[in-house]
């Protein structure tokens, strides 16, 4: 079968979409931008456990799992049945529900820094409460960054994707680099007095070093300044509270979605009582706050992760992917330049290539062989609760078949000959 009949669904949807649709999708992860056009679905009809289906018929292991919002796999019978419970007593009220006060109580319970809470929908409503939180504490304005915060203003600025964000937003924002203390110690000298937090992964590809991230706590408190902690991805998969549990290092404050409700839209800034407390007198609210279908899903998503072996489960999981793959990397002589990076609940395929157009033309290529054989990837092993021994052979199967390509682009310098389209490139660098 030829791409074009493989694909053919996808692509003439992709007009279509294009016409009413900037990009054809509200997501760049999900767009034309992530995925190579062409030669990789575009557009899914339905997500069943570990597995989905684009409209051309064609299913895939998934290890997008919906940007990894995902965790315990699609249509999870017990967050479904929770949902659809709730679903008979009304969405949105008019007034606040029990559930709100509820799932922050286990919240609570849970998350080492988490006195007080406030709910969200997108993981950027609760960086940018987080964020607005601790200026309103410090009467600071300089926010430090490192990693991906979501795409208001205060953070998108910060990277090549700043059009339309005014100069005078831009000033405020200062990027570090994941691991460097120094570089903190020097924005916050050269901000002396003015640093409101440093907001961070916790952990963007290899776990940080032991001690960097209580090095950092303290470097930040003396300079009178907040630690926040973005725990969107890392939460409810590192642990359940995510990098804070397993490194131990409590942050002041911090941000959870995604994993949070599997999938429904939910997220969270969480901290410590005398700061979260602010909320009464700065302004975040929305209409959809307190929706309750999410909150009945997050509410199904803790009794699952606290009854059941889910992290560990994805960290099995996890690692036999990553193992296998290594062993493939190994064998097919391409580690000068693959490697399995990171720890088995999050890691990801590595393509190290310094030469940007062909590291760009590897990783479409890879995306192109990883979905004709059958897997969903973005690079990222974003496993989930759902994935069975066969979800690991079939991943492991289509690297067996796309590593060697990859191989041999690589020594030749180029894709061209290998790819059935275009090549990806970046929107921007962040991690
Ligand atoms: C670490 C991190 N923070 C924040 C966000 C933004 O979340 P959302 O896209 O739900 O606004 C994301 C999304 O990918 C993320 O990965």
């Amino acid at each position: 079968m030829t791409m074009a009949d493989r694909y053919q669904a996808s692509d003439s949807m992709l007009v279509r979409a294009e016409q009413t649709i900037p990009l054809g999708s509200q997501t760049f992860s999900k767009s034309r931008t992530a995925f190579p056009a062409g030669a990789s679905p575009l557009f899914a009809e339905s997500g069943a456990g570990s597995r989905i289906t684009d409209v051309d018929g064609n299913e895939y292991v998934d290890l997008v799992c919906a940007l990894g919002a995902v965790t315990l796999g699609y249509c999870d019978r017990d967050v479904d049945a929770a949902v659809a419970q709730q679903l008979a007593r009304g969405v949105t009220l008019s007034l606040s529900h029990r559930l709100e006060h509820e799932v922050a109580e286990r919240l609570v319970e849970l998350v080492p820094c988490a006195e007080k809470v406030r709910f969200g929908k997108n993981g950027s409503d609760a960086t940018s409460a987080a964020v607005r939180l601790a200026r309103a504490y410090t009467g600071r304005d300089i926010i430090l960054v490192c990693g991906y915060h979501g795409w208001h203003d205060w953070y998108i600025g910060s990277t090549a994707r700043s059009l339309g964000v005014p100069e005078a937003v831009r000033a405020l924002t200062v990027s570090v680099p994941f691991g460097d203390l120094e570089a903190v110690q020097a924005a916050l000298a050269e901000n002396t007095g003015n640093v409101a937090a440093l907001i961070m992964e916790p952990m963007v590809v290899e776990p940080p070093e032991s001690g960097y991230l209580q090095q950092l706590k303290t470097l930040l408190h003396q300079n009178g300044s907040l630690l926040i902690f973005d725990e969107i991805v890392t939460g409810f998969r590192l642990a359940i509270a995510g990098a804070q549990e397993l490194f131990e290092v409590t942050p002041d404050l911090a941000c959870f979605g995604k994993g949070i409700a599997n999938g429904h839209p939910l997220s969270a800034v969480l901290g410590r009582a005398e700061i979260m407390d602010l909320m009464e007198e700065i302004f975040v609210s929305g209409t959809f706050g307190g929706e309750t279908l999410s909150l009945a899903a997050a509410s199904a998503v803790i009794d699952k992760y606290t009854t059941q072996p889910v992290i560990e489960t994805l960290a099995a999981t996890g690692r036999s992917i990553t193992a296998g793959v290594s062993e493939l990397i190994d064998g097919a002589n391409g580690t000068d330049f693959l490697r399995a990076a990171g720890r088995p609940e999050w890691s990801m395929f590595a393509i190290d290539v310094s030469n940007e157009n062909l590291l760009w033309d590897l990783r479409t290529l890879y995306l192109q062989e990883m979905a004709r054989n059958g897997v969903l990837t973005l690079g990222r092993h974003n496993v989930s609760y759902a994935f069975q021994e066969r979800d690991i052979q079939q991943v492991l199967d289509a690297y067996a078949r796309a590593i060697p390509l990859l191989v041999a682009a690589h020594e030749r310098g180029s894709a061209a000959g290998f790819l059935e389209c275009e090549p990806l490139r970046p929107l921007f660098t962040i991690r």
